[in-house]
């Protein structure tokens, strides 16, 4: 991993070599990607594995979606682009807002009326999106979005987009760049599927050049109420509180099942009280606040070790998706009372409320 003057470039600069992009293309990029790995004690504790969180939070707009999104802006306007459109659960939104601002596009965003936390909608409004609401879920947005850019002039920056795949692989070339190698195990969660099928991609490639021995077993998790590649089916109506994953019809869906077969990985499904419940417990064990459908990893991991699955031994790596901060309204819901006392402004009081004196 080359540095200048120990400043990290970006995704393109850094894996310019290994990605397929265009010769000599100009990248967009606000320094994503570079994220840390940070080791959890509380996982380890749990599993008697080496437990590792990807911590995506700390990419420019605060989730891993600007990995692909620095590729896909760069190549939008390589190609002459005036205008780029995703439809979104609400990060992809926010970071197609931001690297489209960063280029000078005009950035046109579909998002589920309703379903979109404050935070996300914060951040495309003030990069100067325009956005439209649909009466619908994530797949109605993705419908209208490749239908926009079938017919006008405007360019589908969805991980439906190969570019999008070629930014998030390098996801996994600085997993096994740090650990020396691969995991055994590689955990995260799963929406539109773009993100399991860019991992697996990022480490075939690096076992292929011989940077890494082995490739590890790839395990995606899905809200229940919006698990179609756990079930097989696609869910007409989603519904779940990690809005980020609230898909039904996963685009990559193909990509994703020949993730977790190569790999011979799995899906499995998590209730939303599972997700909140592992987001709480990793903000207080681990000091990583995650938004909930980033937890859903975290959740699985836990489902399993209660339901007999042994990590002992050996090396996983969570990725935890996207920044709490994104979605508090969610993260606050499950905490009836958040201020313990009212007090005056006064040494004594503070002592006898807090059960000091
Ligand atoms: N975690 C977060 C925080 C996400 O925003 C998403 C997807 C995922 C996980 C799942 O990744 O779709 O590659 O399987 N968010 C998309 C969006 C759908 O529009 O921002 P995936």
């Amino acid at each position: 991993m080359s540095t200048t003057n120990g400043q990290w470039r970006g995704v393109i600069e850094e894996y310019r070599d290994l990605l397929e992009l265009p010769e000599g293309l100009a990248a967009v990029t606000l320094r994503e990607g570079g994220t840390p790995l940070v080791h959890s004690e509380w996982l380890t504790g749990l599993t008697g594995g080496e437990v590792w969180l990807k911590v995506e939070a700390n990419n420019p707009t605060g989730s891993f979606k600007d990995r692909g999104m620095t590729a896909a802006i760069s190549v939008a306007r390589h190609e002459g682009a005036e205008a780029v459109v995703c439809a979104s659960t609400g990060n992809t939104s926010a970071s197609m807002a931001a690297y489209a601002a960063k280029a000078g596009l005009k950035p046109l965003v579909l998002i589920p009326e309703g379903k979109i936390a404050a935070g996300k909608m914060a951040q495309a409004v003030v990069h100067g999106a325009q956005i439209i609401m649909v009466r619908g879920n994530f797949d109605h947005c993705l419908d209208i979005a490749r239908g926009l850019a079938r017919d006008y002039p405007v360019a589908l920056v969805n991980s439906v987009n190969p570019v999008r795949l070629q930014g998030q692989k390098t996801a996994s070339f600085e997993v096994v760049d740090f650990l020396g190698d691969a995991p055994d195990f590689h955990l995260l969660p799963v929406g539109n599927a773009g993100n399991i099928a860019a991992y697996w991609l990022g480490y075939q490639q690096y076992a292929e050049l011989g940077r890494a021995t082995r490739r590890p077993v790839m395990r995606g998790f899905q809200a229940e109420g919006a698990a179609p590649l756990v079930t097989g089916e696609p869910f007409p109506d989603p519904e779940t509180k990690a809005t980020a994953i609230r898909v039904g019809n996963p685009a990559s869906w193909h990509l994703a099942e020949m993730a977790a077969k190569e790999s011979e990985g799995r899906f499995a499904a998590v209730s939303d009280e599972q997700i909140l419940a592992a987001q709480v417990e990793l903000a207080r064990h681990d000091g990583v606040f995650v938004e909930p459908a980033s937890a859903a990893g975290v959740a699985g991991l836990l489902a399993e070790l209660s339901a007999g699955e042994s990590y002992a031994g050996r090396t996983v790596v969570i990725t935890v998706t996207g920044h709490g901060l994104k979605d508090t309204a969610t993260a606050l819901e499950t905490f009836t009372d958040i201020v313990d006392t009212v007090v005056d402004a006064d040494v004594a009081a503070a002592a006898a409320a807090a059960g000091l004196a």
